[in-house]
Parts: structure tokens; C-alpha cells; sequence
């Protein structure tokens, strides 16, 4: 247990916060799985629940622990995750921090495939829901405030943008996760927010300081 002393502008909200990747199944062994670490969606439901947020944390499987003070919902695939966001609505704002696999395996195996020399198997997919565009487009019990993420290596705030029109949620946090930024993995972000009033850059930073910052935009605009 934690004590936190400083303000709690968040008491009394509900916040829901998905992190970390999605596992995708191919047959009970392997999977189809991506490099988010889940540190930022860490960070974040840490910075939301020191601000007093009720926080649902619904998370993949990720490489870092889950903070402190959250109900923590742990799922495997997108299917898993769209079914335990549903379950946590309603909510005052809702963060979505994981990386959602796009597809999935149309038909996973329920035994191991065996390997038959010279003879390779062929994956055929199925696309996941969009979880993110789902909540932002609910007609009714949207939550006040959605917030995306978009992940890009190129045309980071031209990509950015376009993903927060098409899927019709309030905030982007857009970020380069080039090889080279070393962001994927490490432990300092650089993002731009986008939102209805444009397009802030903000400095590189520890993913904690870019998660504080966050959850104190996310209390200003729930005051
Ligand atoms: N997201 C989601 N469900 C999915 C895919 C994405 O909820 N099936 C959410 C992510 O959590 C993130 C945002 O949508 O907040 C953007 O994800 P991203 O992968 O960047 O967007 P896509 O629309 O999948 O576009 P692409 O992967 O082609 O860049
Ligand atoms: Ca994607």
C-alpha cells in the first residue's frame, strides 16, 4: 500500500485503462503476440490512481507489473479484452493504452501442430474488433472523455490524426516507435497530443513523467 499526500482531483472517477499487447492464438503453444512492454499503460494507471481514480486496468499479457490500486482484469487476446472493457462501462473516461493485435489466427488450432518436414503451414486471419473505435462510437453510455493511442514510424502526427477521425475518440497520444527512438521497450516516451484544440509536442520524457502529465490533463478535463 501506497499513501499519497498530494491532491486527488480524480476521486470519484471512474477511469478505464487497457495496456500492455494482445496474444494471439494459433494452436495451445505458440501465438501471434507484438513488442508493447506495457510501461506506459503502467505508468499511467499508476498516475490515475495517485490523482484518486477508480481505476479498471484491463491488460495482455505484459513485461511489466501492473501498478498498485487498480482492479486489475487480465486478459489474453483483443476478443478477451473487448468482452472485459464492455463489462467495465460505464466510465467517466476511458484510456486505451494496449496494442490491440489487428488480426488474429481465423482458426486456431485446439492441438499442436506437428512439424512434417517440408511441409509449412499457412496462417489464414481474421480482423479483431476495434475496441477503441467500438467505445468512441457508442451511441449511448459513451464515456465522457476517450483517448486513443497511435503507435506510428512514419507520418507520426498525419497518421495520428486520421486515426482519431476514423475512430471518432476525443484525444490521441500519438508516439514514434521507430527502432531507433528506442521508445518501444525503453523507458522514455516522446508524444504529441492531438485533440479538437490541435496538436501539442511534447519533450522527451520518462514514460512516468509523460504518464503524470497525462492523468492531470485527464482530471482537467473531467473537473
Ligand atoms: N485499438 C483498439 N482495438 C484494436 C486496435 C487498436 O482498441 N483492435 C486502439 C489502441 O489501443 C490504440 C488505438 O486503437 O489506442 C490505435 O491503435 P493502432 O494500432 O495505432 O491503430 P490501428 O487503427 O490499428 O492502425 P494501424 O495499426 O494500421 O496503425
Ligand atoms: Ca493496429
Amino acid at each position: 500500500v501506497e499513501a499519497h499526500f498530494g491532491p486527488r482531483p480524480l476521486a470519484g472517477k471512474r477511469v478505464l485503462l487497457t495496456s500492455g499487447p494482445t496474444h494471439e492464438p494459433i494452436d495451445p503453444v505458440r501465438y501471434i503476440a507484438n513488442r508493447s512492454s506495457g510501461a506506459q499503460g503502467s505508468a499511467l494507471g499508476r498516475a490515475l490512481a495517485d490523482l484518486g481514480a477508480e481505476v479498471v486496468f484491463v491488460t495482455g499479457p505484459a513485461d511489466v507489473a501492473p501498478p498498485g490500486g487498480v482492479e486489475v482484469i487480465a486478459v489474453e487476446t483483443a476478443q478477451e479484452m473487448k468482452d472485459a472493457v464492455e463489462a467495465a462501462l460505464p466510465v467517466d473516461a476511458a484510456v486505451f493504452a494496449a496494442a490491440v493485435a489487428d488480426w488474429r489466427v481465423a482458426s486456431a488450432s485446439g492441438r499442436k501442430l506437428k512439424k512434417v518436414a517440408g511441409k509449412m503451414p499457412i496462417l489464414e486471419f481474421a480482423e479483431n474488433p476495434d475496441i477503441l473505435a467500438h467505445v468512441a462510437q457508442m451511441e449511448a453510455g459513451r464515456p465522457g472523455l476517450v483517448v486513443g493511442f497511435a503507435a506510428e514510424t512514419d507520418d507520426v502526427i498525419e497518421n495520428a490524426t486520421a486515426k482519431r477521425e476514423r475512430k471518432g475518440c476525443d484525444w490521441i497520444v500519438a508516439n514514434d516507435v521507430s527502432p531507433e527512438t528506442g521508445i518501444m521497450g525503453g523507458s522514455e516516451n516522446a508524444v504529441v497530443l492531438i485533440s479538437d484544440a490541435g496538436t501539442e509536442t511534447w519533450a522527451r520524457m520518462s514514460k512516468d513523467d509523460v504518464a503524470a502529465q497525462l492523468a492531470q490533463r485527464i482530471a482537467d478535463a473531467l473537473a
